[in-house]
């Protein structure tokens, strides 16, 4: 598909003013995108969970302007206080989107959101912040265009995330989403996530992610400087190689419910991540000691019990802890007793694989 395709219509409906909120979930990368090109194309595709509890909930209000505004207009809230040290971020993203959303200046937004998971807790809102910003857009652009299809404005929503965040674009919908070309996955596309289009065994439904805040800091690395460390990364076209080999492979792990095989996956690809961090100019090492302490903690537990449990990291300290519905009774009171003293004040959340935003 071209990026022409998402190129506004003429709108057929005049809309003075109106309010709108969604509330749109984190992902958590299985496969990773790490290093991009220009206007946020993937070097390599990625496919994640979306998640449940860890969610941005925006209300867009929308104002129609006299005439049309020279620049944006818009007042910004985070969680009930106005927040302008936000805005040069939203900025960015309105400008990125304007020639795909030609009512932006014609009028006045207040934006007011909240995240589910605690300020700071070292949590990305950037996947769930953006989604909820450019699915609340598409929800006006809906309404100027109500002939709109359900399928392309999941797209289209896609594709806007995409710009305002890479992983934001696996954040629409659920339960499982590829993002970026790849040429075993029908449909696949460098402009926006799609569900995953083959079968998967039962014991993906459901799955945990119980995420261990071992630093609740801000990111030593932001996303932006960390993508720019793969542009001329001694290992950078291997690391892109390897991720078209990895979603190959784990079809037929997802197809089969292949446990020791998706873990292999995911914590190669964890680590993978965090070497290319390891190995770039500058490097950095992004766990914490409590980090590895947990990994190994996982490893042992993992092989005493015969359990299921992994982990994946983004690219920070903490843990997302991943498990089977089936063996929660026993994996959840070792992560409570073994692994919870490891993160700061004992913050984790207890999220699940869950099926994309919801419109409020
Ligand atoms: O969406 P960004 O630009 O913040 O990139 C995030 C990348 C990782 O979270 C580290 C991996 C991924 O695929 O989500």
């Amino acid at each position: 598909m071209e990026i022409t395709t998402f190129l506004p219509q003429a709108y057929t409906e005049n809309i003075d003013n109106g309010t709108v909120t969604w509330k749109s979930p984190s992902n958590i990368a299985l496969i990773k995108y790490w290093g991009k090109k220009e206007d946020q194309i993937p070097q390599n595709p990625s496919i994640s969970f979306t998640l449940d509890a860890c969610a941005t909930t925006t209300k867009l209000s929308y104002k129609k302007h006299a005439e049309k505004n020279d620049d944006f207009s818009f007042d910004l809230f985070f969680e009930g206080k106005q927040k302008d040290d936000f805005k040069p971020k939203i900025n960015t993203f309105l400008k990125r989107v304007e020639s795909y959303l030609l009512f932006l200046k014609d009028y006045h937004f207040t934006i007011e959101t909240s995240n589910s998971f605690p300020h700071s807790s070292g949590i990305a809102s950037s996947a769930s912040g953006m989604s909820a910003l450019a699915l609340c857009l598409m929800s006006l652009e809906k309404e100027l265009n109500p002939t709109m299809t359900d399928e392309f404005f999941n797209q289209k929503a896609s594709f806007l995330a995409r710009l305002g965040s890479g992983s934001a674009s696996r954040s629409i919908e659920g339960d499982l989403i590829v993002w970026g070309t790849h040429e075993d996955t029908i449909g696949s596309s460098d402009l926006f996530g799609i569900k995953y289009p083959y079968k998967v065994h039962e014991v993906f439904k459901n799955y945990h992610d119980t995420i261990l805040l071992v630093d609740k800091g801000e990111k030593q690395v932001s996303s932006t400087v960390g993508h720019n460390l793969m542009h001329n990364h001694p290992f950078a076209e291997q690391r892109f190689a390897q991720a078209h080999k990895n979603l190959t492979k784990i079809q037929s792990v997802l197809a089969d419910g292949d446990l020791d095989e998706f873990i292999a996956i995911v914590e190669s690809e964890a680590l993978t991540l965090h070497a290319m961090m390891m190995t770039s100019m500058p490097y950095f090492i992004l766990m914490k000691p409590n980090t590895l302490e947990i990994i190994n903690r996982i490893w042992k537990f993992r092989q005493e019990s015969g359990t299921h449990i992994c982990f994946t990291l983004d690219a920070g300290a903490n843990v997302h802890i991943l498990y089977p519905e089936n063996e929660k009774d026993e994996i959840y009171p070792f992560i409570q007793e073994e692994l919870v003293k490891f993160c700061q004040n004992g913050h984790h959340i207890c999220d699940r694989i869950g099926f994309g935003a919801k419109k409020a």
